[in-house]
């Protein structure tokens, strides 16, 4: 699904970067782009990525 539609990131991509290393949601924006244009994605992407981080 996808979470933020300006940088086309889902949510898939935000659990990879997590796999991949990523420990915060300003890790995940930094790799991503994700929130970083209208910002309405952010608060859903900032849940995934908490939930993510937790599993990690
Ligand atoms: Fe993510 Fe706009 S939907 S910055």
């Amino acid at each position: 699904m996808y979470v933020c539609m300006c940088k086309g990131v889902t949510d898939h991509r935000i659990r990879r970067e997590v796999d991949d290393g990523a420990r915060s949601w300003r890790d995940v924006r930094e790799a991503t782009g994700c929130g970083t244009q209208c910002g309405k994605c952010a608060c859903t992407a900032k849940a995934i990525t908490r939930e993510a981080v937790s599993e990690a």
